[in-house]
Formats: C-alpha cells, structure tokens, sequence
C-alpha cells in the first residue's frame, strides 16, 4: 500500500480537483485512526467546503466514516427500526420526545446523536444535563437497551462511525459546519452504521439551520436521500420550518424539562407538532397504519403517559436520575441567575434571527468555543412567542438562565436584536415544507 501524504489530499481539494476514492478513505480513515492530525484534517475540510465536494466524493466519505468504526445490524431487535435525525436547529430538541414516543408506539428507535454545533444544540449535550446520564454506549449494549425498552440514544463512541465523532468536533471548531455534503455525509454516517429499517430526515431551514435558503435545504434532503438509496435504505426527508426557535428552550437541561413537558402531554406547539409527525410517519411506513391513525397513536401516548415512561426508562437505563421525569428541576442543575425578557415594542412578532437566540445561548456557556470544551447545562434561554404573534411593550417573552447578571444582560441584548417586530400582520410560517424520498420505503 502506498503511503498516503496528508497534503496531496489537501493540496488536490485546495486547487478544485475531485479526490480518488481510495485517498479521500486513507484520509478519513487515518484521521479516524488519529494518524493524521487536526490541523491537516481541518485544512481539509474547509478545501472541502469552499471546494464543494462531488457527489462521487460525497458517497466515497459518507463510506469512509462508515467503515471507520463497526455497524450494527439490530438483529436482536425483535421491533420495527426507526431513526431520525435532524440536521441542526434552535430549540430542537424533537429527538428527546421522538425516540421514547415511537418506541411508546410498539417501534424501536436505536439514534445514534451528536454534540451541539455551531450555534444549535446537540441532543446529547442536552441528554448529559440529566446527572448520571452516560451517552458513551457500547455497541452491545447500545443494541440490548434498544432491544429491552425501545430506545437509546448514544454518541458515536470509538465503536461507532468514531470519523464523524472526530470530524464533526473538528467542524464546530473550524466554522465548517454549512456545506450539503459535509452534512450529509455526517448524518447519513450515523444512520447507515445502524441497520434501522426507516430513516426520517428532518432538514431544517431558516435562520436558525445550516441550511438559510429553503433551495439548499431541499437539496440537502435530496442528497441524504440519494444516499440512503445508494445503500439500498429507505429513507424520507422532510423539509422543515427553522426560521424561528423550534421549541421554547434554548440550553440544555432547559431543553430536558420541556422535552419532558411535551412528553407528559402538558406542552401544545410545533416541537410536539414534529415529534408526533414523524412518529406518525414512521408507524404507517413500517406498520401499514394509515397517515391519520399514526399521528393519533402517537398523540395518544403523550396525552396518556405512556411515552414519558419509556422516557424515564431509556434515561434510567443509560445511568440517568429518573426523577426527571417526575420533577424535572429537582433533578436538572439551575442557573443562579434568571431573569425575564420582556419585549421592546408592540406589534406583531415578524421576524426571529433563530442563529442570533442560539449564538447568545452558546455565549452563555451552553455551547462550545473549541473542540472538546465542556458545557455549562444549566444556562440557555427561554423564548415563548412564535411569528405571527402580537406583542405588547413590556409583555414578558421569556427568560434567560446565566451563570451571573453581566452575562445575563448581555443575552437579553442578544435575543432582543433578533427579533424584528412590525406593524403590519405577519402569517406564522408553514412548519413543512416538503417530504423527498420514499417509494422505496417498506409499507
Ligand atoms: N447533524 C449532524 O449529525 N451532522 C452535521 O454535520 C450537521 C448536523
């Protein structure tokens, strides 16, 4: 085998050249493997983000990362397999009520997440604010968790497509994050190493995704479905609504307790509106349900309990205080200092710079500057009005949760420059815009 050097690699994406299969897996693979050093892997990715990467590439490093750790099958998973997974966005915390509330419908959902990026949240930063909680699963015993209660959600351990785990900390770091094939590759990683039977997508654009423009994140969903079809996977992508905060909370254990909220069935709006959609989708494509009977299920086990047991459940297996289910801020660390936003003018609620609200939650310590920093859970945001609201001057609109008051009044600045407020009336935005992929998918 002839030695690879790194720079050939990046000297080739730097001019605008296509990278040969078997160099660009050397690449990954020697990254993965922690031969080649960050500051190579970095210089190659931002070639590959100014460069744009082909779609030969694209599904050369999608199967690179795939190859750089095990998969699994889920054979002892007796249940129909479902994933899903979100391609970044404020206020997202839908896998946290996803993976117990299809798993509450007799599914089983093995989700492999990510830390937060850039100025979106992780799923697994947010599942950490739940003391004692591990996200370091083996694959082992990723798979018997799926099989006894439904779901798990871990990272991408050493075990497990550990090339995403390295270049998607590497991204964060380096603003390399918005590129439809870095992403795609990234994700569609995840899902592959994991034989699931459906893949739902959730692309997300707006001004608070990686996607700003609605066309490229139309393309973004058509690229991870064309790879899932690659793979022989069925795969449906559904393009959604991320031009305001998704949810309320803006942090991580603020994330948990609306998560859990929405799982006791207390919460109406469009998080709970997203979980019950693709949970709805995913047992009429797996079970035959109809589209209708589906969301009903799925509505039905947040209205009665039966989806925030299984929460208690998978967090109880994964090493978390159960408690939260029961009493969320008893359990989840609190900020020592909260205080209220209140709106500025009146009118009605235009515009929201979401990337702005999740940049000042990250400013408070609940995202990350470099790789590998730690987060503070207890900080972040809540902001409650939707687009299309009315606001009074004055009217609280949410709150921050901060380690001290500078910080504090530095946030409140931070949301309150990313709202634009106007006179006239403003329709609240569409949430979905539109599904790919599909025909493919097992009924
Ligand atoms: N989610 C991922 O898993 N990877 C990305 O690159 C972006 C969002």
């Amino acid at each position: 085998v002839s030695v690879l050097d790194p720079r050939d690699v990046i000297a080739r994406k730097r001019d605008g050249n296509p990278v040969p299969e078997a160099e660009l897996r050397a690449f990954v693979l020697g990254y993965a493997r922690g031969e080649i050093p960050d500051h190579q892997a970095a210089a190659f990715v931002m070639a590959a983000f100014i460069r744009g990467l082909d779609v030969d590439e694209t599904v050369s490093l999608t199967r690179a990362m795939v190859e750089s750790g095990t998969t699994l099958d889920l054979a002892a998973v007796a249940r129909r397999t479902v994933d899903k997974h979100s391609t970044g966005g404020v206020a997202d915390g839908v896998t946290l009520v996803f993976a117990p509330l299809a798993a509450s419908i007799g599914l089983a959902v093995a989700k492999l997440s990510g830390r937060g990026l850039g100025h979106t949240g992780g799923t697994l930063d947010k599942l950490e604010s739940i003391p004692g909680l591990r996200t370091d699963l083996s694959p082992e015993a990723f798979e018997r968790q799926v099989a006894d209660i439904g779901c798990a959600v871990s990272a991408q351990t050493g075990d497990l497509v550990p090339a995403d785990g390295a270049l998607y900390a590497l991204r964060d770091a380096t603003a390399t994050v918005p590129s439809i094939p870095l992403i795609a590759a990234s994700v569609m990683s995840k899902k592959l190493a994991v034989g699931s039977d459906l893949v739902l997508l959730d692309v997300k654009t707006g001004s608070g995704a990686f996607m700003k423009s609605e066309a490229d994140a139309r393309s973004l969903a058509r690229t991870c479905v064309s790879l899932a079809q690659r793979w022989g996977r069925a795969c449906r992508a559904a393009v959604t609504d991320m031009s305001q905060p998704l949810g309320e909370a803006v942090g991580n254990a603020l994330d948990v307790a609306e998560a859990v909220d929405v799982l006791a069935g207390r919460h109406r709006g469009r998080l709970r509106d997203v979980a019950v959609m693709f949970a709805g989708e995913a047992l009429s494509r797996l079970t035959g349900a109809g589209m209708g009977e589906g969301r009903a299920a799925a509505a039905g086990a947040l209205d009665d309990g039966t989806a925030l047991e299984i929460f208690g459940r998978m967090v109880e297996a994964q090493g978390g205080d159960r408690r939260v289910v029961d009493d969320p801020w008893g359990v989840l660390p609190r900020a020592p200092v909260i205080e209220r936003i209140e709106a500025e003018a009146s009118g009605t609620l235009a515009a929201v710079d979401a990337e702005a609200i999740g940049r000042a939650s990250a400013e408070l310590g609940a995202g990350r500057h470099r790789k590998g920093d730690p987060i503070d859970p207890a900080v972040g945001i809540v902001f409650r009005p939707k687009i299309g609201d009315l606001l009074e001057r004055g009217q609280p609109i949410g709150e921050v949760h901060a380690r001290d008051e500078d910080a504090a009044a530095a946030c409140r600045a931070g949301v309150l420059g990313a709202l634009t407020v106007s006179e006239a009336r403003v329709e609240a935005p569409a949430l979905v815009l539109g599904w790919y992929g599909g025909s493919e998918a097992p009924t």
